[in-house]
């Protein structure tokens, strides 16, 4: 599977969607005279997911549109989905269709969906029989030929299905509109050959494929110099890094090419699986100047026999060493993870395994999740007899263990000095909240103007998922 030639789109095919982009533009200005139309884009799902949505808003920007938050001013509503979790396609059926109306109203206006939902045959089919009023139905790989597909709308074509499986390519120089200008969302890879039992994305996203070190490394040069703080390099799998790629290269050494660029600015990265995390990944982050000492290592489960119905390729003792050599290296490190409770034929002695292993590791924050059968996989052929209700029972118990772990650990940092970079307004009045270097969530007595760059906060409370404090005086 990794011999194939993994190559980018060639430039004619982009300068091809560039010619595209003018023409729409044109069109637009015709259809919308005298003012600037809007658009919404929504993106649900992952970062890689709001990454990708970044450069829909990009595109559209190119092509005259101007962003709005509200979907009901809105002349082009795209919503971005995710299919890991069923809950998370129904809220986005929902929302689309509740555009019915919308769209009743304002015949002109633009409706298309896209993202890791429509890449699945069957969701495309529902949408094209049972959501009429959808104009564009576009999939992870062909974003690129959004320019296109609007033309070709907007002249009156037929509704637009472009779902494409052709995962050959990788796409570079797409138009990036940032939701912030502190924090940079930067894909090193795209796609997984994993085939984790439980998971969609690889049937969605396609296979595993690098973006030539070069690209990677001019981009975190351009964020840098734009004066964003915050770099967040991303991939189902950074630790495949590099592989099919002509240069030799592997991820810890793309980070040490990063981190070799001056500024002041920090470096995170995900998604790491625990298959192929190194110790030479652990020195590269402790060596580092920029890299935060945060390591998300989703676990996902405590039982050696659920891991190996998971497909996931390793086992708890080295998973732990890992964690350990990890500790040595970096007395400061955080670590997070995700937990999937109710695998089938997960057992409630399976499920006090994964408790045990999070009393073992202490993990500083957890991402948890009941299993959900996604169509396809090979986790949905097999038997699954243990109730909802019982997972949801089992779920809490995992809550309530992990909200002791992470409680204690906050309490553990009252007194101490960290550097946080503030994101946006806190609930309180007065306070500002961001992340520190451990990603564990500071809220700061501050005023609106430090969100966005670093501060170094003295921590003076513990709440229960977040932290308090105040800006240090010296
Ligand atoms: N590539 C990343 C994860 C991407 S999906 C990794 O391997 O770590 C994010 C998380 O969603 C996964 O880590 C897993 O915990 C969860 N997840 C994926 N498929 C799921 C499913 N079918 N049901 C419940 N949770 C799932
Ligand atoms: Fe899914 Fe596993 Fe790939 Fe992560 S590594 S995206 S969980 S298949
Ligand atoms: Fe969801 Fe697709 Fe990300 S399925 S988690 S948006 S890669």
């Amino acid at each position: 599977m990794n011999n194939r030639v993994k190559t980018e789109v060639p430039a004619e095919v982009m300068q091809e969607q560039e010619k595209y982009t003018q023409l729409a533009r044109m069109r637009i200005a015709e259809i919308y005279y005298g003012r600037i139309p809007k658009y919404h884009v929504h993106s649900y799902g992952c970062q890689l997911n709001v990454s990708d949505g970044e450069k829909l808003k990009g595109q559209l920007e190119a092509m005259g549109y101007q962003q709005t938050q509200s979907v009901e001013d809105a002349d082009f509503v795209i919503y971005n989905t995710c299919a890991v979790r069923e809950n998370a396609e129904d809220r986005a059926l929902g929302n689309l269709g509740a555009l019915k109306n919308q769209k009743r109203r304002r015949p002109s206006m633009l409706i298309a969906i896209c993202g890791c939902m429509t890449q699945q045959q069957h969701i495309a089919d529902k949408i094209k029989k049972s959501f009429p009023f959808v104009d564009i139905v576009f999939g992870t790989h062909s974003m690129y030929r959004l320019p296109e597909m609007v033309w070709s709308r907007l002249n009156g074509g037929a509704r637009v299905f472009d779902t494409s499986a052709d995962d050959k390519d990788i796409v570079e120089g797409l138009p990036v509109s940032r939701d912030s200008d502190f924090k940079a969302w930067l894909p090193v890879m795209y796609g997984c050959d994993n085939f984790c039992s439980y998971c969609i994305v690889p049937y969605v996203r396609g296979r595993e494929r690098s973006r030539r070190p070069e690209e990677v490394v001019a981009e975190a040069r351009k964020i840098v110099e734009s004066g964003y703080k915050e770099i967040m390099l991303l991939g189902q799998n950074v630790n495949s890094y590099g592989v099919g790629l002509e240069e030799k290269i592997n991820f810890s050494e793309l980070l040490r090419r990063i981190d070799a660029i001056e500024g002041d600015y920090r470096i995170r990265f995900m998604t790491s699986h625990p298959k192929d995390c190194t110790h030479e990944l652990i020195d590269t982050i402790a060596d580092s100047k920029h890299i935060c000492h945060h390591i998300h290592l989703p676990v996902q489960c405590g039982s050696d026999r659920i891991l190996k119905l998971m497909n996931r390729k390793y086992d708890v003792a080295k998973y732990l060493e890992l964690i350990s050599y990890a500790r040595e290296r970096m007395p400061d490190v955080t670590l997070t993870s995700d937990i999937i409770v109710g695998f089938p034929g997960e057992t409630y002695e399976d499920f006090l395994q994964t408790l045990e292993l999070l009393k073992t590791v202490r993990f500083n924050a957890l991402y948890t999740f009941i299993y959900s059968k996604r169509e396809g996989t090979v986790a949905a052929k097999m038997e699954d007899p243990v109730p909802y209700e019982d997972k949801s029972r089992w779920f809490r118990e995992l809550l309530a263990v992990q909200e002791e772990i992470a409680d204690s650990y906050y309490k553990s940092m009252v007194g101490k000095r960290v550097r946080v970079l503030p994101e946006e307004l806190g609930k309180n009045e007065g306070t500002i909240t961001g992340r520190d270097d451990g990603n564990i969530i500071v809220n700061i007595k501050a005023p609106e103007s430090m969100i966005g760059s670093f501060v170094e906060v003295d921590v003076d409370t513990a709440y229960n998922w977040a932290v308090g404090g105040t800006i240090a005086a010296e």
